[in-house]
Order: structure tokens, then sequence, then C-alpha cells
């Protein structure tokens, strides 16, 4: 363990489950590179270069990252920490800033609100990071964002999309756009893609996420010319959608939209389909994860989803993250988690370099500045709300088993 040069050997509070999950993404070449073997030995850029990188070693610089390792949107906080890593092991093989490695210290949300608020104290005041990455879900970011505003420490979320989130306070940024594009997105590919003149919507009102992002597809749909045919809520976690479905079924809507999380999108589409409704399922990025196929089958095939990148995009930056990713992690395909944990990561290590000083207001002030990054999910300006105004993609769950296949893009209005 003392060899993952990346995570930090001072990590007592961590529960051993955490450790294990964690440890557990790391495997094949990435093991390598933390055990020294990798990365540092690349080779100079150009032949006029006089050495090749040389990997950090001084005094370590913490970075915080809260999120889901375990519970029922575990795969958001694995992929996120899986990108962050990915992200840390280039930046500390090309020298790190100024000869010192970023480690990680990483803590488990179980995605529960009560456990992010705890997790970034704990990284704020106990830990002492000079940044938090996280959370993913908006309402976990939404309680942990006062801390780290509070403290003055700069915290970026990677995927949380609803706009309040980053109006918590001038600390708190993120780099993915947010809801209000993400619903306009959803409308204008139902209306102009799927053709669809009317939608349920069916809400996990225990989102803060989901009921911005239901709010803001209803509006968009509705000026697009579009009926809401029926609304219609859940409490993440639930089982049985039947009364839900009975009365989508007798709506007889063109599309229904879903905008939340994978597990109870999951469930839903199985119990849809069993239940005779035939109709395209539409949602939002939280339904972006590997597991929403092993729950749905293909009960999800035909179905669409906005999300902030596509693993089959040709653009060449996204080619070159998913190959060092998929050596890194024994062959897997990240998913937009994984790219946007990546991209929140190196936004900082650039800012690191910009402000050339780990002071949390000169980071915030260079975070704020930073201007057309070259991320894989886009490239990234942040605007005077400390957002990201980027594309949204559309993708299909299409195939046997069904994956996300790159069906459009969706530029910001
Ligand atoms: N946008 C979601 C939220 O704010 C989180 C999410 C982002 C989930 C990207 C999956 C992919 O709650």
């Amino acid at each position: 363990m003392k060899s993952l040069s990346f995570l930090s050997p001072l990590a007592p509070q961590t529960p051993s489950s955490t450790r294990r999950s964690v440890l557990a993404g790391i495997t094949g070449a990435l093991a390598a590179l933390i055990l020294g073997a990798g990365l540092a030995a690349a080779k100079p850029a150009s032949p006029a270069a006089t050495a090749a990188p040389v990997a950090a070693k001084g005094e370590p610089i913490l970075v915080g990252h809260y999120g889901s390792l375990t519970g029922k949107e575990a795969t958001f906080g694995q992929s996120t920490s899986n990108g962050i890593k990915l992200a840390i092991e280039q930046f500390n093989a090309k020298g790190g800033w100024k000869g010192r490695p970023v480690v990680l210290r990483e803590y488990d949300t179980k995605g529960e609100a009560r456990e992010a608020t705890l997790a970034a104290s704990r990284l704020v005041e106990s830990d002492k990071v000079v940044a938090l990455l996280g959370e993913v879900a908006s309402s976990l970011s939404l309680a942990a964002a006062p801390i780290a505003q509070k403290a003055g420490v700069p915290m970026i979320t990677p995927s949380s999309t609803n706009p309040q989130v980053t109006a918590i306070g001038d600390m708190i940024f993120r780099v993915c756009f947010i809801d209000p594009f993400q619903g306009y997105a959803g409308a204008k590919f139902a209306h102009e893609n799927l053709k669809a003149k009317s939608a349920a919507i069916l809400i996990d009102q225990a989102q803060a996420y989901a009921v911005g992002l239901g709010a803001e597809f209803k509006q968009n749909f509705i000026k697009f010319g579009g009926r809401i045919a029926t609304e219609q809520t859940y409490t993440g976690g639930a089982q049985d959608f039947t009364a839900q479905l009975t009365s989508i079924k007798s709506a007889k809507p063109d599309v229904i939209y879903i905008p939340g999380y994978y597990t109870d999108v999951g469930n839903i589409a199985l119990q849809a389909r069993k239940a005779g409704i035939t109709v395209p399922l539409l949602g939002g990025d939280g339904w972006d994860s590997e597991q929403l196929a092993k729950i749905a089958k293909d009960a999800i095939d035909g179905c669409f989803y906005t999300n902030h990148y596509a693993p089959d995009q040709p653009d060449p930056r996204v080619r070159t993250f998913i190959a060092a990713y998929r050596k890194a992690f024994g062959g897997s395909v990240p998913d937009g988690l994984a790219a946007l944990g990546y991209d929140a990561a190196n936004i900082l290590f650039d800012a690191i370099a910009r402000a050339d000083s780990l002071d949390g207001k000169k980071l915030r002030d260079a975070i704020a500045a930073t201007k057309n990054f070259p991320a894989v999910t886009g490239d990234i300006t942040i605007n005077e709300n400390r957002d990201a105004v980027k594309s949204a993609v559309v993708v299909e769950m299409a195939g046997d088993p069904p994956t996300p296949k790159y069906t459009a893009t969706i530029k910001p209005k």
C-alpha cells in the first residue's frame, strides 16, 4: 500500500472498506506506474529537450476527494476517483508542482448528505487539503459546499449540474454544464429528433438534481410546442413503480422523461416494459453507469440520455484519454464521471501552476480565470457564475447488451 504514491499514507481515519474499494479500482498499468515503472521514464518530447521529466518527490500537496464509493450510486464515486487518480499520476510523473507530488486523500460519502458533510469537514479541517474535488450528486455537493466556502478552500465539483451548487459562494466551481441547459438539450432532442408531441415526467423527489432537471425539461418542452401528459414522482430507492407507470401508460405519452439516477432508472425501465409501455425513455447524465444496462438489460435498449461525453466520440482528446484509462484500469471503458473527474483534477493542477501558489484565494482566482482549457469533455472556460459552458451529447443505449452510442451534440443556446 505504501507504494501507491498518490494515496496518502496518512489516512488512518478512512474506513478499511473504503480503502479496499479505492484500491480495488487500481490494476494493471496504473499499478505499475505507481510503483515507479512507467510515465516517469517517458522520452523527451523532442530532440531539443535536454532531460526527461522527473517524477515529483518533494513535500506532498494534499488534494481531497469526497464521493460515493459505495451505495446505490457507487459507480459515480468510483469512476470519478479513477479519473482523478489517472490525472494525478500523469501530473506527478511530469514533476508535479515545483517537484512536489499531489497526494489524494479520499473519503466515501455512501451517497448520503450527512456523510458528504462529514467527509468535507474532515478533509478541510483535519487533513487541510489545498482543494476539494466532489461530489457528483448535486444534493451532496449542496450539503458539503458551505464547508469549503467557509474555510476558504476551493471546491470543484466535476459533475453536479444543479445551478444552486456554485451559487453557494465564490470558492465553489464546476467543470460541467448546468441543468437549465441539460433540460433544454433533452427537450430539444425529444422535439426535433424523437418528434415527440407529448411527454410524461417521472421525478425522484428526494434529489435536487432530479427536481431541477425535470422542471427545466418541462419548461423547454412546452416552449418547443410539446405537451406534458402527466407528471409523477417517486423517492430514490423505491422498488415498486406500478402506480406511477399505470398512470403514465393511460396518459399515452410519446416519450417518458426520467431525470433520475441509474439504479432507479434501471428498475423503472424493467417495470415499464413489463407493464407494456413501449415508448422510449429519455433521461439525463444521472443514467451514466455501466450498471444501468446490467439492471435493465434490453429494457433500456433504444432509450436516450444527455451526457457530458460519449466513449465512442472520434475526438482525438477523447481517444487519448480512453487509451490511457483502459491501460490503467484493466481495460474498462471510462464513463462520463471518469472523464469529468480527470478534467476537474487537471483544471485544478493548471490553476495551481498559474497561481504559482497553494493559497486558497489565489487558487480560487486562478480557477476562476480558466479559459479554453482543452479538457476531455470539451474546452472549458469558467464563466462569472463559476460554471462551465459546454455542449451536451445525446447517447442512445443500443446493442446487446445495450451500451451508450453517440447520437447527437447539442450546443449551448
Ligand atoms: N449531474 C448529476 C447531479 O448533479 C450527477 C451526475 C453527473 C451523474 C454525471 C452522472 C453523470 O446530481
